[in-house]
């Protein structure tokens, strides 16, 4: 429909199926998804490498300053994040207050749209330091509410764990992770770091390109990576993998849901069309962490679903299938798997406001509208 007068451009629909499918939407130096005979990479780097080389703070520390640190740069920033892990009253009594029976993610939400009354972004210059306290205490939020609702205790003491890894895994089990343990969740954060113009990136972009505040945009992220379709996937792919008793249940009830055209959630993805570089890594990692803690059962469940997968659908898993198994190995209640991709991806997120402050036009796309004509208006006495 055209309007006579409209300044309009004429209106194209993104995207062959809608949902900006294959659009460009802007550009980054961030991250390459799907870019053929490159893979993943994050600022240059094969998530690999990475993956296999790399801490989650080294990871953190590329994605918010552009470069790998040096040994001084390293350590001085570690020092940083271990110094603002802690957790102001206030919110500590805000997350007492939020009940027990919430989803984890809208404890995460709540809790950086609090922390952006106690501690406000001052002007752009101060985005860093809110993105450095935001990566630093977040995972102290998560489980300061965790535990004071299962066993009431107040967590106050920071310093156990020398990394973000080792210290969620201590101060959600109680108890000191193993050297395994502490690398696979390490492995984990690194592959959730950052994944160019996602959804919930693409969220916090939009939000940035109004020039609102950082908390904002991360808020908005956190809402946006909630649904299944996008990070909540890895919880969506447990309760699947949960069904399950046995392989042959799994082929049997795989079956069965693609005969009523159900979705499995943890396969398939909008860019990557023959494998996701994310799942072959985490894969291993999940299957070590199954076999060193008696879970040989919930992965052949997995790689029974997977097999089934290709074989019907000639669909792959995504990053979030085999972080189910990899995250139950770990002894991690299926409801905070989804905030541990908030915890890691708080770093992407916070390298895309920057990118997107570095250069910015407020994001406005058209829609082409599929309403009705042009009407009368209608009194209240003459309506049906
Ligand atoms: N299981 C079964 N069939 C699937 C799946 C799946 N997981 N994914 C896509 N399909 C089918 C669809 O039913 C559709 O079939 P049709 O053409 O016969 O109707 C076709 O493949 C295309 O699916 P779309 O949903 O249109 O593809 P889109 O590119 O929009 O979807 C998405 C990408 C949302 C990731 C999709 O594959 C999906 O829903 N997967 C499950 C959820 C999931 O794992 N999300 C995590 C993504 S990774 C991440 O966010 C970290």
């Amino acid at each position: 429909m055209t309007h006579e007068g409209s300044n309009r451009p004429p209106a194209q629909i993104s995207g062959a199926r809608g949902g900006l499918d294959g659009i460009i939407a802007g550009h980054t130096s961030l991250s390459t998804v799907g870019v053929s005979g490159v893979g993943l990479t994050y600022l240059g780097y094969a998530i690999e490498d990475l993956a296999e080389k790399a801490t989650f703070e080294e990871v953190a520390f590329l994605l918010l300053f552009g470069h790998l640190p040096n040994d001084s740069e390293l350590s001085k920033f570690r020092v940083r994040l271990i110094s603002q892990r802690s957790i102001p009253e206030p919110l500590c009594k805000t997350l007492e207050m939020i009940p027990a029976a919430a989803h984890p993610m809208d404890v995460l939400r709540t809790a950086v749209s609090m922390l952006g009354t106690l501690e406000p972004e001052k002007g752009f210059e101060d985005a860093v330091r809110v993105a450095e306290r935001l990566i630093a205490c977040m995972p102290a939020v998560l489980t300061y509410w965790v535990r004071f609702h299962r066993d009431g205790t107040r967590l106050s003491s920071w310093s156990r764990g020398d990394s973000i890894a080792e210290q969620f895994l201590w101060d959600l089990r109680d108890r000191s992770p193993s050297e395994l343990e502490t690398q696979a969740m390490n492995v984990s954060l690194i592959l959730y770091a950052e994944h160019e113009w996602n959804a919930s990136t693409f969220t916090a972009r939009v939000i940035a390109s109004t020039l609102s505040d950082f908390y904002s945009a991360i808020t908005g992220g956190i809402g946006a990576l909630r649904g299944p379709l996008h990070g909540g996937a890895n919880e969506a792919a447990m309760e699947l993998i949960d069904r399950m008793s046995d392989s042959a249940m799994a082929e049997r009830e795989l079956l069965a849901m693609l005969a009523r055209k159900e979705k499995v959630m943890g396969f398939g993805h909008r860019v990557y069309k023959g494998c996701d570089p994310r799942s072959d890594v985490i894969k291993p990692w999940a299957q070590k962490l199954c076999r060193a803690t008696g879970n040989e059962t919930l992965f052949a469940i997995s790689e029974t679903i997977e097999h089934v997968m290709r074989r019907e659908k000639g669909m792959f898993p995504n990053v979030d299938f085999y972080s189910a198994s990899l995250y139950r190995s770990l002894e991690i209640p299926t409801a905070l798997f989804t905030p541990i991709f908030v915890l890691s991806r708080l770093t992407g997120w916070s390298a895309h406001i920057l990118e997107q402050r570095a250069d910015n036009r407020l994001i406005r796309p058209l829609a082409e509208y599929t309403g009705p004509a042009p009407r009368a208006w209608v009194s209240l006495e003459e309506r049906d």
